[in-house]
């Protein structure tokens, strides 16, 4: 391997960033030259790529967002679109391709392995819903923002005696809205994984009430049902002041915490790394504190991530 190209693709994550340095540093401390590559695949296709050097990457490690930026390019299922952006690649030289995202980002990795280009899939997204790894690039920072806007929520909430309602991202995982439950002690988590019971989650938060709870959080994923009409009918039924908050794109921004750039760095380095060692359609994962990797192939069709029944059952006794 003597030149590699670097992507980030799908949702952009708090530490894509400090994984794009660390791809690029492991690479040129073994002489290998690195290439960024801009826009994702869209950009990869239309051959928007650059050398990268040492310092094309300083002072990023602390910065959220992609500073090779990102976009959705379903396009790239066209296994024409494809030949046509290995070709960009073989332009520079390129030899083989990191691309730092989610699952979507991994299956066009994945298609260009089978195609014969070697490609290692680096896990960024906040929505941690990656099998094979026990957290994501940007899950832990996302989840952070998540937690502070619940306590200033909890506090408008207690004031006002008011119920609220959080719809937080994670697309069909329950990850975020599960873990920011627990951390920041929301009375009542809906997720993607547990079916929802509308009238139960009512009879749950009057019960509350009885007991003397001055506000009710509830936190809920995102598409699971429409929070406005749910807010309505929860206020029609309890006679209490219910308010739907919808947390949006605010929780991707943001500088990364330490937890993601350390493991935003060991993964780019990781990358690195299986591809000196010849490896390729693997993906990178950190389970219980070490580095690992998997077949791309096996992540994707039979691997699955583990619902977090744990999180919660305790979330349900503590609040
Ligand atoms: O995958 C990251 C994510 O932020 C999801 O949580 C969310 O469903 C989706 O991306 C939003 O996508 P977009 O920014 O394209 O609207």
């Amino acid at each position: 391997i003597k030149k590699v190209g670097v992507l980030t693709s799908g949702g952009d994550a708090p530490g894509m960033n400090s994984a794009v340095r660390a791809v690029t540093r492991t690479c040129l401390t073994h002489d290998i030259e690195v290439f960024g590559i801009f826009d994702g695949f869209a950009g990869l296709h239309a051959g928007n790529i650059k050398q990268l050097q040492r310092n094309s990457v300083s002072d990023i490690i602390n910065r959220g967002g992609t500073f090779l930026g990102s976009a959705r390019f379903p396009e790239f299922k066209e296994e024409s679109v494809r030949k046509e952006a290995i070709k960009q690649l073989e332009k520079f030289g390129i030899d083989a391709l990191i691309v730092i995202g989610g699952d979507g980002s991994y299956m066009g990795a994945l298609k260009l392995s089978e195609m014969g280009f070697p490609c290692i899939g680096i896990p960024g997204t906040i929505d941690n819903d990656i099998a094979g790894t026990d957290f994501t690039i940007g899950f832990m920072t996302c989840l952070n923002t998540i937690v502070d806007a619940v306590d200033r929520l909890r506090d408008t909430s207690s004031s006002h005696n008011r119920i609220s309602i959080v719809e937080m991202m994670g697309r069909h995982c329950g990850d975020l809205t599960l873990w920011a439950s627990v951390a920041g002690g929301c009375e009542y988590v809906i997720v993607p994984e547990i079916d929802f019971d509308e009238d139960a989650l009512i009879k749950q938060i009057m019960d509350g009430e009885e007991k003397g709870k001055k506000h009710a959080i509830v936190a809920i994923t995102e598409h699971v049902t429409d929070v406005t009409a749910l807010a309505k009918r929860i206020e029609a039924k309890t006679k209490r002041e219910t308010r739907a908050t919808v947390l949006g794109h605010i929780q991707r921004g943001g500088a990364p915490m330490a937890f993601d750039r350390i493991l935003a760095s060991r993964m780019g380095a990781y990358a690195v790394e299986l591809l000196l060692e010849g490896k390729s359609a693997r993906c990178i994962g950190i389970q219980c504190a070490k580095m690992v990797d998997h077949d791309i192939i096996e992540c994707l069709t039979d691997m699955k991530r583990p619902f977090r029944k744990d999180l919660y059952e305790l979330s349900n006794i503590l609040y």
